[in-house]
Formats: C-alpha cells, structure tokens, sequence
C-alpha cells in the first residue's frame, strides 16, 4: 500500500479532509407536511439550525422512491424522490439553500440491492430464466433434488437465508430483507445505470455520496458456502465470501473518476465493514473513495485503552493511504451512544466526554442527528410501532429506537416541533420527556449538549491545530488519555471513574471541558470527563497522581 501514499502538504487543504458531517435521517428530523413523517421540506426549514450548529456538511438518508420495506434503503426509483419525503423540486430547493448557508450535501447511493418493487426486479420476474431481465440479480436454481433448497449457505444480514424462491422455481439473492433483491455487478448494464444515476445526483448539485454497503456489490466466483452458520456475526472481523471482495475497488475506481470530473471536490464516502483497519484503508486509497465510515471507533467499549489502541491504528491506517480518518460515535443502525456508554446520568457525561474526544481527534467527525442533543436509545417503544426489518434476525435487534423523530421545541405535548402544530402523532412517538431535551429548552441553557458541541464546533473551526494533521501521544496515567496537536492544543480524557489532577504548568489553560474542572494550578478532572486546553501540556498529566 505504501506505494499509493500521497504527501499529505498535497491534500491538507481539501475540504472533505476534515469535515463535520450532520447525519439527517430524513424520517425523523422534521415533518413539513404533517403527515407525521419527517421529509424534504422539513430539513430544508431546518437548515439555519444546522449552519448555526457549526457543521460543514449534511449527509441525508435515502428520500427516494421507495415501498419503505428497509425504510428507504429498498430504491425502486434512484433519479426520483418518494412522495412522503417531497419532490425532485423540494431536492432542489433543499440542495440551494444548503449551499446559501455554506452547507454541503451528500446524499445516499444504495448500490447492492434495489426495491423489489424497482422495474428491473419487476421485470426480471416477468422474464424467463436465464433471460438478460433476470441477468440484472442474482438468480440461480436451487439444491436438491427438486431445486428446493437454497443455491447456498449464505445468511441475511436480517435473519434467515439469504435466498428467496420465487414462482418458476429460481432462487434470488438478498443480502438483506428478502424486500431488497441483490444486483448482479458482474452485468454492465447494472454499472452503466448506476454511473448515470451519480451523473443525475452531481448534475442537480449535491456535493458528494453515502454509499451504502459499499463492501458488498461483488460476490466470489461460484457463490460458495461459508460452510457454518453465524454468518453475521462475522461481518467486520472475518472473511465471508459475500463481502470485501476485491472487485468492488474497481467499481470505487471509476466512480472515482466520475466525481473528479465535476467541479467542487465531490467526495464518495464508503459504508464498509472489513475484517480490519487495514482492509478498510483500501477503500480510500488516493482513486478510490474519499473517506469510509470507522466503526471500530464506534464500537470501542468506554476504557481508555481500547480507545487509544483504535485511534492509533485509525490514524496508521489512513495514514498508510493518505486518507484522513474518520470518527462516528452513532447513527441510523445502532444504539445511541448515551445508551450504550451505560445510559441515564453516566451516559450523558460520557457521551459529553466522546464528543469533545471526537472532536479533538485528526480528521472528520459523523455527527448523527440528535446526538448533539444527548438522545438515548428509546427502549420502551410500544410493540406496534416497531417494523424495523432487521427485527428478523433478533427482536431485541430493532433499530427504531435510534430512529426517533427529533425534539425541537420545549412546550406542548408530543411530537414538541417536530411536526406542525396540530399534527397528532408522528410515524414513532416522540416521548414526552424530550421536551427537556428538546432543540429549543437546551438553546436557552449553557450548559446543556447542545451547547457544547455548538461551541465545541466552533472552536474546532477557529482552532488552527484543529481538524486535519496527527497528534502526538503523551504519557498519562491508567484510564487517561492525553495527546497534543501542535504547540497550541492539547486534550486530555479521564475515563475513570475518579476524580483526576493534572498539572497544567506554566501556560496551561482550559479553554473547555465536558464535565466539571476546577482549576488552579492543579487542575482536577471529573471522572468521565473529556478537557481541551491551549498549549502543549507534555506530559504534564504524568507527574499527577490519582487522588
Ligand atoms: C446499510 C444501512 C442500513 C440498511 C442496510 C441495507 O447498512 O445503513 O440502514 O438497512 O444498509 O441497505
């Protein structure tokens, strides 16, 4: 790998480098219409909200033409928006006044399935077997004696096999609900269509792609078998022959050359789960994509050194490819992280604590909406609501309580904002403890979530030693972090559960912390707590004791 690396003098000023991304999904951030779903329109009003947070850019979830069986990651129309979410016009509308604020967008691709309600699946049904309609997929005749059993062995990502049968006998693939048929990338025509569909996306404005399992797409020759079950839980750690497979790159090369041909730095950003670092750096080498998702940063459990053991082989990995790292603590398809950092009071101060880590940290930072409010999990959702299809594979699995519609405004009863007033319900309730949460009630408080990361992304913003670059590690005790970025910066983590002091020395001076600090010539550090200071500390944190 070391022969694609790149100067990083060469790079350092591209925008995407270090990037604040504001993950919207469209569902649940704000209801225009008052149909009690979120839509096109309602991000569009909310925008000033957005610029006002202090983001760079705005990834929305898929608001194409969809039957909605995964929420609109099953596309049956790529070059139209779902009459739910608006119109190819409110799109429009959406994409202008982003860039008025100095936002960017980047939409989602959905590449390694369609909708089966998408008319090439209608007609692939309609065709004969072995027909160019049924080339579009996967299909293939069954075992067995009658064909009825499943071509292989594979695993849904949402439970059960990964074949369905369909009326003339064959067999098709869907990596995920059966709702979601796979395309076949070995057929040109699928890469002629999705080459037009970016071209129609570039051409309207956006700025760039979320592109959805952009490990999968490519299957190994032969479709063979795995050969035992627990299938999912291999995904990201193991090799699995439905996944990361060599010949997506390819398929990353040339869209590569499709958003270099348009003006703007328009970026590609890859939803990948690989068995490691190293494997995902690949798929930002210098012609591929521009940044992937780190989810092993996601994934770290609350202790300082496995935080630091995943930063630093992010960091190397990237590094190795010329990419700049990225760091998502949530989004659409996991737990909050309030929930999972141990919920209620604990979990607010160490999601603080993770933002200001995050946002310390060399490169470009996921934001996934809500977070900056210190939503949890909603885990008590009524049974009826719940119809996330990945429910399949496990009930406890349901990713609707990460799926919440936003709070944006403290009095009245529930949706509080999220809808027009008037609007009764919204498509997953709104729980009526949020309106101390909510946009409004934590905008009037200075020391709520809201307002840390807002001035959080400020300082990130103004600070010059501050997104893109390396850092340097310094010694600290057990259950500390503590790194410089420059002469100017540097953040030190406590992630214990007691009270830390810290010998800031001649110079050192707090400019923000995630919990309480006291200060003096010791400073001492809540427990959880997260503390970004001017100047370089050394290893100050060292000469000070547990106490
Ligand atoms: C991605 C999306 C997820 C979706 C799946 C299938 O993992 O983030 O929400 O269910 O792809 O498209």
């Amino acid at each position: 790998m070391t022969e694609l690396a790149v100067q990083p003098s060469a790079v350092a000023t591209r925008w995407w480098r270090d990037a604040v991304i504001y993950q919207v999904y469209v569902r649940s951030f704000a209801d225009g219409n008052g149909d009690g779903v979120g839509d096109l329109p309602g991000v569009r009003s909310r925008l000033p909200y957005l610029a006002g947070l202090g983001v760079d850019a705005v990834w929305l979830t898929p608001f194409y033409t969809s039957p909605m069986a995964d929420f609109g990651y099953d596309v049956a129309d790529y070059r139209d928006v779902d009459p739910i979410f608006g119109s190819l016009a409110d799109a429009r509308a959406l994409i202008e006044d982003a860039h008025a604020l100095g936002l960017r967008i980047i939409v989602d691709v959905v590449p390694n399935h369609t909708s089966d309600r998408h008319a090439w699946f209608a007609a692939a049904l309609a065709g004969a077997q072995a027909s160019p309609e049924r080339d579009r997929y996967v299909f293939r005749d069954g075992r067995g004696e009658g064909g009825e059993l499943p071509p292989n062995d594979w695993e849904s990502v949402f439970g059960g096999p990964a074949w369905t049968r369909v009326e003339d006998g064959q067999w098709y693939l869907h990596l995920f609900a059966p709702e979601q048929p796979d395309l076949n990338w070995d057929n040109p025509e699928v890469h002629a269509e999705f080459d037009d569909v970016l071209r129609f996306w570039l051409d309207l404005g956006v700025d760039g792609f979320r592109i959805d399992v952009a490990h999968g797409m490519v299957k190994a020759p032969g479709l063979p078998d795995v050969g035992h079950p627990g299938h999912v839980e291999m995904i990201g750690v193991a090799e699995v022959p439905f996944f990361d497979q060599e010949g997506v790159h390819e398929i990353h090369r040339a869209w590569r050359r499709i958003l270099d041909s348009y003006e703007g730095e328009r970026i590609g950003v890859a939803e990948a789960w690989a068995p490691s670092a190293e494997r995902l750096a690949r798929y930002v080498r210098p012609d591929e994509l521009h940044q992937a998702f780190n989810f092993h940063f996601l994934k770290a459990p609350w202790d300082a050194a496995a935080f630091r053991a995943v930063i630093e082989e992010s960091l190397l990995t990237a590094a190795l490819v010329g990419a700049p790292s990225t760091w998502v603590l949530s989004n659409h398809d996991v737990k909050r992280h309030v929930t999972r950092y141990g919920g209620g009071e604990r979990g607010l101060r160490r999601a603080r604590a993770a933002a200001l880590l995050m946002l310390a940290l060399p490169g470009s930072a996921y934001i996934y909406q809500g977070e900056e409010l210190g939503l949890p999990e909603v885990l008590d959702l009524p049974e009826q609501y719940l119809r996330d299809p990945q429910r399949l594979r496990d009930p406890d699995s349901g990713r609707d309580g990460c799926r919440v519609p936003l709070p944006w405004t403290a009095a009245g009863e529930p949706p509080h904002g999220f809808a027009p007033p008037g609007t009764a319900e919204s498509w997953l309730p709104v729980p009526p403890g949020w309106r101390d949460l909510s946009v409004e009630a934590q905008a009037r408080d200075g020391a709520s979530m809201l307002s840390l990361y807002r001035a959080a992304l400020k300082m990130r913003r103004e600070h010059p030693a501050l997104g893109d670059g390396t850092l340097i590690w310094r010694d600290s005790p057990a259950g500390t972090l503590a790194f410089s970025r420059g002469e100017s910066f540097s953040c030190v983590a406590n992630l214990t559960s007691e009270w830390i002091e810290v010998e800031a020395g001649p110079g050192g001076l707090l400019l923000a912390s995630s919990g309480p600090a006291v200060s003096g010539d010791v400073v001492r550090l809540a427990p959880d707590s997260v503390t970004w200071w001017a100047g370089d500390l050394g290893d100050a944190v060292s000469r000070a004791g547990d106490v």
